[in-house]
């Protein structure tokens, strides 16, 4: 038994799951419906998002605060499953919109006994709610979600970090790295949800730069980062 599969939890995300999958129906249709009328790529159409977003992320963000844009729970369960094999006690969270990956990263926590987790989000609306999501899993104790810009609020994360988890505007992945990256454990592990800038993707494989990093396809084509501090 694992606090993931508590019924407390279980029955939390079951129920963020179902209410992610309803307040971004219309939105996801569109996109796809987008992509099929211009046969772009998903990954073509992301990189020119990346492009656009990085004048205007503030805005681009302000225009989602009721979506969820959550990972799915194929994606928690990895979160979790690293975050327990990498025996984390202090993880950040680049992106908590509404606490769905914020709850299974906690899981993770209060089985390895403990720690915390700062999580950082623009919107304050997405910031009580992830408060109340946290509440209701019986995590937030172990959760300091810091409201504002990530490149303001994790500028002090208090300590070493263990996993961080980039899933916030596209093109600041690089630079919340180079702010976490005094800070990361030798073998620390961060993980790219999303992870769509070439910028991002040329700096953590190449090796100089004291990272091993791969793709993975826990979803396939949402880039999904898998990366190693290896330095
Ligand atoms: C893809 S969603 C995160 C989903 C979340 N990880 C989950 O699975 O439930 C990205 C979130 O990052 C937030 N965000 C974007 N840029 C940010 C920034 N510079 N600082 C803090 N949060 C930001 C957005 O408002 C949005 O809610």
């Amino acid at each position: 038994m694992t606090t993931l599969s508590s019924k407390r939890v279980a029955e939390t995300l079951d129920k963020l799951h179902a209410e992610a999958d309803a307040a971004d129906h219309d939105m996801m249709t569109k996109l796809i419906a987008q992509l099929e009328a211009s046969g772009e790529t998903l990954q073509d159409a992301a990189a020119r998002f990346v492009d656009e977003e990085r004048v205007n992320y503030r805005t681009t963000y302000r225009g989602h605060a009721d979506h969820f844009l959550a990972i799915s729970p194929a994606y928690g369960r990895f979160l979790y499953a690293i975050a327990r094999a990498r025996r984390a006690t202090r993880i950040v969270e680049f992106g908590t919109s509404m606490g769905v990956s914020t709850i299974y990263l906690a899981a993770a926590l209060r089985d390895n006994g403990g720690g915390k987790l700062i999580g950082t989000e623009l919107e304050p609306s997405k910031v009580a709610r992830a408060r109340a999501h946290l509440e209701a899993a019986g995590l937030a104790d172990l959760v300091d979600i810091r409201e504002g810009d990530a490149l303001d609020t994790l500028k002090d994360v208090g300590g070493e970090v263990d996993v961080l988890s980039i899933d916030g505007a596209f093109s600041l992945y690089l630079p919340v790295l180079k702010l976490i990256e005094p800070r990361l454990t030798p073998g620390a592990v961060i993980l790219g949800e999303n992870a769509f800038a070439q910028d991002y993707l040329d700096y953590v494989r190449s090796p100089a730069n004291g990272y091993f990093s791969r793709s993975l396809d826990i979803d396939e084509g949402r880039g999904n980062e898998f990366t190693v501090r290896v330095g």
